[in-house]
């Protein structure tokens, strides 16, 4: 939810920031803009649009000479996507500029009181308060405006700033939205996010809540809220450097989604050894496990459909009672926490606001959280009390796939292991299970190989209007994704509903062609499901099947078949999500959509 970055070195500044915001633009892609210092001036272009536009109007950056600078890339929260509202903000007199990444929640209140002030504004963004407040504050020391500033607004932020007093310097921020800085031989960056900068440095240091950020050519200072000087050390970043480029795919879902079986390969392997599970990680004692009464399950979009799947599978074989809460509803529903029970946060990016409230609230309530995070030093990682590291690498795709796969394979081993703690099944169950699971990244891989079948029925539903998905226990939880895969990037209307249920009520929107997919993996409910097929194909659906090549007979009831390799029942779901991945994939992109980057969305959800 917008990127910022930011260069400060001997290199051109301009073409830097280009790149890093590239590598943003999942965060937000709706305009961007850049200041740059060219040892006079602060000067600032930015262009409603793709980062191209700013792109190609600046020639690359070739039109902004300079050594110093901040750039943007944005999704629209306060004002609509334009010129104007795009970011850097800079103040009447043009000697700040600002970039912002979060809300600041009371900006109407300190809107008025400026306006009073004489301060004029000239965009509708809340962000554009903090370049007047900086003026207002500004008495010839950056670090004690900000830190004015800081104390005042209420909300989240990462900034960037420029003082025209201070050439050479950049200064920065951070409260509740994600904010590191690099160095390397030749200078300093500040981003969103590592991908911005992992071309230039491997070299990190994490911003923390409330710290103040002032990089020049001689020097790196960290500060807190109150001026005091804070001592940081810098980590490596490990990550494969062309892990965020598309490596010769058309996209970068297509690309994830083929990184799939190593992926969850990564996330399973270094857990099990010489089969057993070693989950150290999670900082429980065998006796916590075995006390523990309720698990909560809290997280957003398609991290709560893992949790959705996650249920079943920890219910079933702990039997432990487990909830699972959209984060949204969770954060303000005054949630009953009680003893011995345990939070569990799942997040990609780390840094959703709603899970992160949750997780607070859940903190703050005396409850162990335990989060499922895909990025390294996120919020959400930081702030738990342990932490479960799904090792997908960076996914870039606003719609998630290998971290999705990545998460279910994480409440595998969870459930597993909690479950031979609490000697809820045998030994012999524990081994077939853990010799299931292993087997799951090379019949990802198969399935994968069966992507053209999956296109070649895509092709043919490119200008359907309304798709229904639908099956029964884990295959519901699956239909969710796979239903919200397809709505994000084809554009088309798509529900899930649990087989079941369609009948009191959805039922009545059956009609003539109405392409129905249907989830009947789980053995036990085989036959319902089939029911629930013969019961919309009556009324005219097609439907399209997904099962095991256990259940020949499906090919009666449905008008196509797709069959995922043979699997423990409770693991399914890992592999029936492929080609539904798959066909989201194919519809987007035959309907000529942005696969990687659909309108209205950004990857990181750092408003609520
Ligand atoms: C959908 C998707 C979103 C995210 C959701 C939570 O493809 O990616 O629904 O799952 O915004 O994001 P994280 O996992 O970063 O907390």
């Amino acid at each position: 939810m917008c990127g910022i970055a930011g260069y400060i070195g001997k290199q051109q500044a301009a073409p830097i920031i280009l790149d890093g915001l590239s590598k943003l633009e999942y965060r937000g892609y709706d305009s961007a803009g850049i200041a740059v210092f060219d040892g006079q001036k602060i000067h600032m272009e930015k262009a409603v649009g793709r980062l191209r536009v700013l792109d190609e109007k600046i020639n690359h950056g070739a039109l902004l000479p300079g050594f110093c600078g901040i750039g943007h890339t944005r999704w629209a929260t306060h004002g609509c996507p334009s010129d104007t509202n795009a970011h850097p903000h800079m103040n009447e007199e043009h000697t700040i500029a600002v970039v912002h990444n979060g809300i600041i929640e009371n900006y109407e209140k300190l809107k008025q009181r400026l306006e009073k002030k004489g301060y004029r504004f000239v965009s509708e963004t809340d962000t554009e308060v903090l370049a007047h407040m900086l003026t207002e504050y500004y008495r010839g020391d950056p670090v004690e405006a900000i830190e004015k500033v800081m104390h005042r607004v209420e909300g989240s932020y990462a900034l960037g700033i420029m003082f025209l007093d201070h050439p050479h310097h950049i200064y920065a921020a951070r409260k509740d939205s994600p904010l590191i800085v690099g160095i390397n031989d030749t200078g300093k960056f500040i981003a969103s996010d590592v991908p911005a900068i992992l071309q230039y440095t491997r070299t990190v240091y994490y911003v923390e809540n409330e710290e103040i950020v002032c990089l020049s050519n001689e020097h790196t200072r960290f500060c807190n809220i109150d001026g005091e000087p804070i001592e940081k050390q810098p980590v490596t970043i490990d990550w494969d450097i062309h892990a965020a480029e598309k490596g010769g795919y058309e996209h970068f879902m297509l690309k994830e989604i083929h990184e799939q079986p190593k992926a969850v390969r990564d996330t399973i392997s270094p857990r099990i050894h010489e089969n057993e599970i070693d989950l150290g990680e999670i900082g429980m004692t065998d006796e916590e496990i075995k006390n523990l009464r309720k698990i909560s399950i809290v997280a957003c979009g398609s991290a709560y459909h893992t949790g959705a799947a996650g249920k079943y599978v920890i219910e079933e074989l702990t039997r432990i009672p487990v909830e699972t809460d959209l984060a949204s509803e969770f954060r303000y529903r005054n949630p009953i926490y009680q003893e011995n029970s345990l939070v569990i946060i799942v997040s990609q990016s780390g840094e959703t606001a709603d899970s992160l409230a949750a997780l607070r609230d859940a903190k703050a309530h005396g409850c162990k959280v335990l989060s499922i995070v895909n990025v390294v030093g996120s919020s959400i990682a930081r702030e738990s009390d342990a932490v479960l590291y799904t090792w997908a690498g960076p996914e870039i795709s606003v719609a998630t796939t290998k971290a999705y796969s990545c998460q279910l394979a994480v409440f595998y081993l969870l459930a597993l292991k909690f479950a031979q703690i609490r000697s809820a099944i045998t030994p012999d169950t524990f081994q077939t299970l853990l010799t299931a699971l292993k087997q799951l990244p090379d019949q990802i891989e198969g399935l994968l190989s069966q992507k053209e079948k999956i296109q070649f029925f895509a092709n043919h539903y490119l200008a359907t209007e309304h798709i229904f998905f639908m099956g029964r226990g884990i295959d519901y939880a699956i239909s969710m994704e796979g239903s919200l895969k397809l709505k994000e990037i084809s554009y088309i209307h798509s529900e899930a509903y649990a087989a079941g249920e369609l009948k009191h009520g959805t039922i009545s929107l059956m009609e003539e062609g109405t392409l129905v997919v249907a989830l009947a993996t789980q053995d036990a409910l085989y036959p319902k499901t089939v029911s629930n097929m013969i019961e919309v194909k009556t009324r005219g659906a097609f439907v399209m099947a997904l099962s095991t090549k256990k259940h020949p007979d499906i090919e009666k009831y449905a008008d196509y078949v797709l069959y995922i390799p043979e699997t423990q029942n409770l693991f399914a779901g890992s592999l029936a999500i492929i080609p539904l991945q798959l066909f989201a994939y194919y519809v987007s992109l035959g309907r000529g959509l942005d696969v990687d980057k659909p309108r209205n969305l950004a990857k990181s959800v750092t408003v609520e």
